[in-house]
């Protein structure tokens, strides 16, 4: 049962930043008669399906005061335990299906345990984002309630860091993590139940590590080595698709999901921003406050605007409702801040979390009746004709959209606002493509190639485009990492970059370092581009901002802007660095990982045994060496006007926030690509055009590119 809702009257005009902005008032035509629940279809031809019994109650919240034991106790999962228990013994591969929330993750690894499946090998349980995997382990090890630290028993594993010991029994780590151990032993030895979980994601990481722990069991139990246990957990997924690969038995956990109203825009929205803030308004001025609301949004600039936006409206004395707790979300967040969701508020005040899509099924915040979805995601994805890789905000899919609805059915009847029309979403595409068939594979088949795989011949539950194949093999040996294309041979230069958890062209960066003397200054630049921007930018202090940075600026561009400002922090004395980056506009969490992620690069280096080195002030040794592993992606100015990729012949822009935005320089290099109505070039660096001829002769001329100056 679905109702229409006008958030504001004809077009919104009012500014996305202006502090006099008033919510307006949301008119709602509600139906007649409470909806029936909307369950996400399923197709369970072959999944057995375990109901919960009827004497458990899940209607616990976050803010109810029960104990970790009740709370686990009360979870769906836990009345199917020695049902689930007995199938895991039976069968050395599963599928377990269940509603987000219903204790997966937490829970059946600790049955497990307990249960000694794993014998004394380790039980692996992946998960596509690190902050899941971080704030998961925690809780576990909270729930074991044995006084361990995590660490002991639990631990994780994420990139750039490790919380596991000899001792870890249950170990969250992400995809990622995993397919790296694969490289040192491709039969994962020290695991023997390896859990993918989230699989209806599809990351890259997952599908990939599909095809290895199935290739791992086979070839463990043809040697008879201690067998490995395979365990595939998902939200919502295609089970026949799954069983079928996996050529096993698929469980369907009942979960108890409450019914959702779900409100649709009358009208179309251009500001989805504006309008998830005044549809919240709305629901703040009207719901109890023991309510919480859960935002969508695309990515942590957006949330951070929205949350200060939220934060400073509810002070203002002609909005009533009770005072808001008000916490961001997202993946590059540090744990420690991720973990403030899970907390309780204070009596009389409204919880809202605005988060990335990472709250539609990794994590699950307990007492949220209200789900405001924007509709939109931002996903990263590759065209092999074009050649670049892009991050674009793109409409969600139905089966998100869904999901997302979900999330305000968890603890008792919710609400759901789509801030779009019902005839928007009957035009959104029913399923999520799975990243192997949109991102550039490079990364990924350089990984297969480390273990000795091709990826043309590699058992993929769904293969990637041969185009986007083709393209990566392509690079790898533009970029020296395989003898040819056809063998797929790695070069003793492709070994060394398969070592390192990034993207084959920053590795190639950091290995050809020592030819320009500047291997500080390139770990810096690949460290700070391996998170999120450094950089804060409040739009109501753009002018303030703007003058402080000036110290900073470089002719040169935005990757030797990012360097003067690293130089200047760690010349900072530790004490004062708070408020250095607070007085500078820099975002002190992300260039505090920047700088341990750099210590992890430099200690693979000195791993590879790759000399230190700096350049000092010598810039054009620095940009030389950028264009080592960056020759891919270089655009000159073509008629004064626009750019023009030389790769792939590409109609290009620099993006405003840019700091050589409007100086027209006449040949750039870019690490970042952002679609929106043009493609815009974000991140760059000014270049001579004749370097290409001096460091990338081959790809010059097989290229046929033309250096003029
Ligand atoms: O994996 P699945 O979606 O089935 O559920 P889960 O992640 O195991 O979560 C089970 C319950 O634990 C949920 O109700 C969460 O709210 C709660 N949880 C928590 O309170 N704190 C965490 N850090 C993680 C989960
Ligand atoms: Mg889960």
């Amino acid at each position: 049962m679905e109702s229409k809702y006008d958030i504001v009257p004809g077009k919104s005009t009012t500014s996305k930043f202006s502090l006099k902005f008033k919510p307006t008032p949301i008119v709602f035509h509600t139906k007649n008669g409470p909806p029936s629940p909307k369950k996400i279809k399923l197709s369970n031809g072959k999944a057995d399906l375990l109901k919960p019994s009827n004497n458990s109650n899940s209607n616990f919240g976050i803010k109810s005061k029960i104990s970790i034991q009740e709370q686990k106790r009360k979870l769906p999962v836990f009345q199917n335990r020695n049902k689930l228990l007995d199938l895991i013994k039976r069968h050395q591969t599963l599928i377990i299906l269940g509603e987000t929330g219903c204790g997966k993750t937490t829970q059946i690894p600790q049955y497990i345990y307990s249960a000694r499946i794993q014998n004394n090998g380790r039980i692996a349980v992946t998960q596509p984002r690190r902050v899941a995997a971080i704030s998961i382990a925690t809780r576990v090890c909270q729930e074991l309630g044995n006084g361990e630290n995590v660490g002991d028993t639990v631990g994780y594993m994420v990139r750039f860091e490790d919380k596991s010991s000899k001792n870890t029994k249950i170990l969250y780590l992400t995809d990622g993590m995993l397919l790296r151990e694969a490289i040192v032993d491709n039969l994962l030895k020290q695991y023997t139940v390896i859990i993918l979980d989230e699989a209806h994601e599809r990351t890259i990481h997952t599908d990939v590590l599909f095809g290895i722990v199935k290739k791992a069991q086979k070839i463990r139990d043809e040697r008879k080595l201690t067998p490995l246990k395979i365990i595939i957990m998902s939200a919502t997924m295609d089970v026949d698709h799954f069983s079928k690969y996996f050529e096993c038995k698929a469980v369907y956990l009942e979960g108890r999901a409450y019914p959702v109203n779900i409100f649709y825009t009358k009208t179309l929205q251009d500001d989805y921003q504006t309008a998830c803030v005044a549809t919240f308004f709305k629901i703040h001025r009207q719901a109890p406050p023991d309510e919480d609301v859960l935002i969508f949004l695309t990515g942590q600039e957006e949330i951070d605007a929205v949350v200060h936006q939220i934060r400073l409206l509810a002070k203002d004395p002609e909005v009533n409702g009770p005072p808001v707790r008000v916490y961001p979300l997202y993946a590059s967040q540090p744990s420690s801040q991720q973990i403030c969701v899970f907390q309780s508020v204070p009596e009389n005040t409204r919880k809202v979390i605005v988060s990335t899509n990472i709250a539609e099924t990794s994590i699950t915040i307990s007492g949220v009746k209200h789900v405001i979805d924007s509709g939109m995601v931002k996903v990263r994805s590759y065209h092999p004709t074009t050649g670049l890789d892009a991050l674009k905000v793109q409409k969600i899919s139905q089966e998100q959209a869904w999901q997302r609805t979900g999330r305000a059915g968890r603890v008792s009847e919710g609400n759901c606002y789509r801030i779009y029309t019902k005839f928007q979403f009957e035009c959104l595409q029913k399923t999520t493509v799975p990243e192997i068939q949109r991102c550039n594979l490079s990364t990924v088949v350089l990984q297969l190639l480390a273990l000795k795989i091709h990826a043309a011949h590699f058992d993929f539950m769904d293969k990637p485009p041969k185009d986007s194949i083709a393209s990566a093999f392509e690079q790898l040996k533009m970029l020296g990492a395989i003898e040819d294309i056809d063998s797929g041979k790695l070069t003793e230069l492709g070994s060394q970059m398969a070592r390192f958890p990034l993207d084959p062209r920053f590795s190639k960066i950091l290995l050809s370092a020592p030819n320009y003397g500047c291997l500080e200054e390139a770990l810096t630049i690949i460290a700070i581009l391996s998170g999120e921007s450094i950089f804060l930018n409040p739009p109501a202090k753009r002018e303030q901002v703007q003058a402080l940075r000036q110290k900073f600026y470089s002719a040169y561009g935005d990757h030797i802007m990012l360097l003067n400002a690293f130089r200047e922090y760690t010349n900072i004395s530790q004490a004062n660095r708070r408020s250095w980056c607070h007085e500078h506009y820099i975002n002190i969490r992300n260039i505090t990982y920047a700088h341990e992620v750099r210590m992890q690069l430099a200690d693979i280096c000195m791993k590879c045994q790759i000399p230190t080195s700096s350049c000092g002030s010598n810039m054009d040794q620095v940009r030389k060496c950028l264009v080592s592993g960056l020759f891919m992606n270089v655009a000159e100015l073509h008629r004064d006007k626009n750019y023009i990729t030389l790769d792939k012949r590409q109609i290009v822009s620099i993006h405003p926030s840019s700091c050589v935005h409007g100086q027209k320089p006449p040949c750039i290099l870019f690490t970042e690509v952002v679609q929106t109505s043009k493609c815009y070039l974000r991140s760059l660096t000014t270049i001579s055009i004749e370097w290409l001829q001096e460091i990338v002769p081959d790809y010059v001329r097989t290229r046929n590119i033309k250096i003029v100056d």
